[in-house]
């Protein structure tokens, strides 16, 4: 079957399923939901969905601890409202991703109860491992959530291994069961009509033979010998030439630390490739070092000098995946714009990734502009990281030190329920009692409101998409950027045969001058988009994003 890379044209909207829509009245967000509001996201333009876990789950870590991968549970609706999101998106010309997580599965899943009670043909389905001869850990590795990578389980007197959650045991991909358990899993949702999947942490399913102990990394020890580890291009060219090769889908994978040269080893284009896009990380650091939990202040030039190393890199070879937000981050415009000028930047952000050549993807209550959530007590976080985080980290600070902490680093930010209205819990349930708390703001930030201002976040998404569809060379066009040493402006330039655009961003809370670059008089170009009025030919306003399109 030819793959015909249709997701080269598409605009995706990530669901975060717990928390977008409870259209059941349980106070938790479901299918049901989603349906609701499918054409609320055709709406944005967006023509593609990925779904974050909908499967049977314990929720250790809110669905990535998967406790049966072939359902979908009852809380979100079952499997038959899931097939009436799936036609309802179908019809709408919309495609469905699913998330894949097969690095590690729920401790209650039936392979972990059976691996550990030494059942076949379970017993090797996990990576477990006796202590050492002195009694300590079988090897030195830390997990990524909560303290070290091993936990002792009483029942096979043995340890096993959890890079996320205590109770997110490690799948061992080397056994080749398992690997056929994967295939199955993607042969049938496939087989049920999705379009395919975002494959979670997948970079550190083969694991360093012996599992040696790390001596290099002083934290998140471990990380060089399990990230990109021996067999990982063996078993993703396995489920590709077995199953996915069978099917016209796309494979999206996330990929910690991941960089362009190495990102090109699986989504290279040609015959062997893996991987049809990345998720990469090193767009997300422009205010922190490698993790949200190690904040700096926010360099423009990080994130300048990361959006032009993915665009240059990978131009002709391989295909970006673009992105802002996700469910794993704090909101954008807390971090990288402003909150005092929360409509400008969120508004100049958009622009900032949309124009650039990839997929992008819109997270949900990105398009509103929701912000950071900064909840009176740490009792009030639900996320497994967080907790970790506040319990261990830094305990020598205040209190209070430690709350803020986690309002600036918490991926909570972006779990809080999607503001659609103005009324109790921002109209995302009936139900007195949501899972999840809503951010104060809602009052002020929320669909309904921004759905009657022609001049809103909302509206302004609903314009660039629609701009970005229209325009070939944001296509295929080369990309250029310009100004690179200015540390308040972000720009570039597109150009294809027949047309280009110029990109202005202004990264600045004050005017800043501006003067074209060579070659672009953009007085004899087309201002297609821009988040002030009256715009000034000579200066910027804060936060100010321009669109220029010359054909
Ligand atoms: C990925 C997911 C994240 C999850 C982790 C463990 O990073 O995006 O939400 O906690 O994997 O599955």
């Amino acid at each position: 079957m030819e793959r015909t890379k249709w997701y080269k044209d598409k605009v995706f909207y990530q669901i975060w399923p717990r928390s977008f829509k409870d259209g059941d009245g349980d106070g938790m967000g479901d299918l049901h939901g989603v349906y609701e509001k499918l054409d609320y996201i055709q709406s944005l333009g967006c023509d593609g969905i990925w779904f974050s876990p909908l499967y049977p789950s314990p929720g250790a870590d809110c669905g990535y601890d998967i406790a049966d991968y072939m359902d979908i549970a009852p809380e979100f609706g079952g499997m038959e409202a899931f097939k009436k999101v799936l036609d309802g998106a179908h019809q709408r010309g919309m495609k469905i991703i699913m998330d894949l997580v097969v690095n590690h599965t729920s401790d209650e899943h039936e392979w972990f109860q059976k691996s550990r009670q030494r059942i076949d043909p379970y017993t090797d389905y996990y990576i477990w491992r006796p202590a050492k001869k002195n009694g300590k850990l079988p090897n030195n590795w830390d997990s990524l959530f909560e303290g070290k990578a091993w936990t002792y389980d009483e029942v096979r007197g043995e340890y096993y291994m959890h890079l996320f959650a205590i109770k997110q045991p490690d799948l061992n991909m080397d056994n080749p069961l398992v690997r056929e358990e994967v295939k199955k899993i993607l042969k049938f949702w496939l087989d049920l009509g999705v379009d395919g999947f975002r494959e979670d942490v997948i970079t550190f399913i083969s694991k360093t033979e012996g599992l040696p102990d790390d001596h290099i990394m002083p934290a998140s020890k471990g990380l060089n010998l399990y990230n990109h580890g021996p067999h990982i291009h063996e078993y993703l060219t396995e489920f590709r030439k077995d199953v996915l090769d069978h099917y016209d889908c796309v494979t999206l994978a996330e990929a910690p630390m991941v960089n362009p040269k190495t990102a090109l080893t699986y989504i290279q284009e040609g015959p062997d490739q893996e991987i049809d896009m990345m998720i990469q990380f090193q767009t997300q650091c422009a205010d922190s070092f490698l993790s949200d939990y190690y904040p700096m202040k926010f360099s423009l030039k990080k994130l300048k000098k990361a959006f032009t190393n993915w665009q240059k890199k990978l131009d002709g070879r391989g295909w970006n995946m673009l992105y802002m937000e996700n469910h794993d981050h704090p909101r954008i415009i807390s971090r990288y714009g402003s909150e005092k000028f929360w409509k400008e930047s969120g508004k100049m952000l958009a622009v900032s990734y949309l124009f650039q050549k990839g997929t992008p993807f819109v997270y949900q209550g990105q398009e509103i502009g929701m912000l950071n959530w900064r909840p009176e007590s740490p009792d009030m976080y639900e996320d497994v990281q967080t907790k970790w985080e506040y319990a261990n980290h830094a305990t020598r600070k205040s209190d209070k030190k430690r709350l803020q902490r986690l309002w600036r680093c918490s991926r909570d930010s972006a779990r809080t329920l999607v503001q659609w209205d103005d009324s109790p819990n921002a109209g995302f349930t009936t139900s007195d009692t949501p899972w999840f708390y809503v951010n104060q703001n809602y009052k002020d930030i929320n669909v309904a409101q921004q759905e009657e201002d022609p001049d809103s976040i909302l509206n302004f998404y609903r314009k660039a998409i629609a701009l970005r569809r229209k325009l070939s060379c944001v296509r295929d066009g080369n990309y250029i950027e310009h100004f690179k040493g200015s540390k308040k402006l972000y720009c570039y330039s597109r150009q294809n045969g027949f047309q280009r655009i110029l990109v202005v961003c202004s990264f600045s809370d004050k005017p800043v001058r501006f003067k074209e670059p060579r070659d672009f008089p953009v007085d004899t170009a087309r201002l297609e988009l821009c988040n002030y009025e009256n715009p000034n030919p000579k200066k910027l306003q804060p936060y100010e994003t321009r669109v220029y399109l010359w054909r």
